[in-house]
């Protein structure tokens, strides 16, 4: 019967709890600037140092109660010397004199721009402002090529810069559901990312697709695609077919982050409710108008894994980065472990541990467990 197709169709993460920390409770609001030097770091290219950032801005987020002075901080892990003087700073005068020359440089203004365009990363939008170039009305007229992810990220730039509420993403999971158990019964949609860490919005919504059966899951993105375009709602995609069986090897132990599941990049057209019910004419003279049309655009991640990955596939997909990245740290340099989204090897046992939970697999790394909400690191 239907209901029994949608029980295993649907199959939602169990609880959906508030982001677990919140900034203004434990810290003064005014420590964000942090998170403004790790992003200005990521966006010079100096990934080592954007961590570092990160790191004591998340440990900032952790304490449960506000910070009053450095000596507070006294012994605490993960605070460099530079991160301490931003906080003194922070502390001493309201507001960092670097992070506030940081937030008004051109070269940081313009870098959140163009790496705002999805399809554009830091080597790119490093290139064009190199040249010139400082916003989007410079680029569109730069002669520049963009290639197709570029296309769409300036043609829908505005709305994918406009985050996504909890109810946008619940309305996309309908979509996603449907056209998923319409060419594929019985798989399983997952909703991962940030969304399952119980953020109330998010840049994209990220799903994770099974199937008990091994092996049925393989070319499903394709399929779904195809469906979600049949539906109209396909505004862009760009597929990536799973490359994980051709060479298993390695990619459990590699260096790399990039998993190598078949997966969809794509945008997806949301029709928004009210507007569900309106004279089509009206709709139709709306769309020339991208401010009050009666749908937005919306970034969808579907990533497909076999059913024995799939422990590992969610655990890597729920994140956050930087929860993935201590993760893996502690993996390698504790157990002599290598956990990716695919697999976790023992070293000195020379072989794979399986799982069929996260909670296994926490377990496996002599850890206790921590649900999607304690991950927001
Ligand atoms: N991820 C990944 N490989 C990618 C992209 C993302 O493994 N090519 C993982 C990330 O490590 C992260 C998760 O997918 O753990 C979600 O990534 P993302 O959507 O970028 O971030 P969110 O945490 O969902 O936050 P946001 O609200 O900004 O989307
Ligand atoms: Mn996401
Ligand atoms: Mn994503
Ligand atoms: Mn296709």
């Amino acid at each position: 019967s239907s209901r029994v197709l949608k029980r295993q169709c649907f199959q939602r993460p169990a609880t959906r709890v508030r982001g677990a920390l919140l900034y203004p409770d434990t810290i003064p609001f005014s420590l964000i600037p942090l998170a403004v030097l790790a992003e200005s770091a990521e966006l010079n290219g100096d990934e080592g140092r954007a961590v570092a950032f990160r790191r004591s801005e998340a440990l900032l987020r952790s304490l449960d109660r506000r910070v009053q002075g450095v000596a507070e901080l006294r012994g605490l892990p993960c605070l460099g010397e530079h991160s301490r003087r931003v906080i003194q700073d922070v502390l001493d005068n309201g507001e960092s004199s670097e992070v506030e020359e940081t937030k008004s440089s051109s070269r940081y203004k313009a870098m959140k721009v163009l790496t705002g365009i999805f399809g554009v990363g830091v080597k790119t939008a490093k290139r064009w402002f190199t040249e010139g170039i400082c916003s989007l009305a410079q680029l569109e007229t730069s002669g520049h090529t963009l290639n197709p992810a570029q296309q769409a990220g300036l043609k829908y730039y505005a709305d994918l810069n406009q985050p996504v509420t909890r109810d946008e993403a619940d309305a996309i999971s309908v979509t996603v559901e449907e056209a998923v158990c319409s060419v594929l019964p019985g798989a399983q949609v997952t909703l991962a990312g940030g969304f399952r860490r119980g953020k109330t919005s998010g840049h994209d919504v990220d799903f994770l697709i099974t199937h008990p059966d091994e092996g049925k899951e393989e070319g499903l993105v394709h399929k779904v695609t195809a469906c979600l375009e049949s539906r109209g709602v396909l505004l862009y995609h760009q597929t990536t077919r799973n490359t994980y069986q051709e060479s298993p090897e390695g990619a459990g132990r590699s260096r790399s982050n990039m998993d190598r599941f078949e997966r969809c990049f794509s945008i997806l057209k949301l029709v928004q409710e009210q507007a569900k019910d309106q004279d089509p004419v009206q709709v139709e003279a709306d769309q020339t108008d991208s401010g009050c049309r009666p749908w937005r655009a919306v970034r969808v991640d579907l990533v497909v894994s076999p059913i024995s990955q799939f422990a590992f596939a969610l655990l890597g997909w729920t994140g956050s980065k930087l929860f993935e990245r201590e993760m893996r740290r502690w993996a390698v340099h504790e157990k002599s472990m290598s956990l990716s989204s695919h697999a976790l090897y023992d070293n000195n046992q020379k072989r794979y541990l399986t799982a069929s939970s996260e909670e296994e697999i926490f377990a496996h790394l002599g850890l206790e467990y921590v649900s999607p909400s304690g991950r927001n690191a």
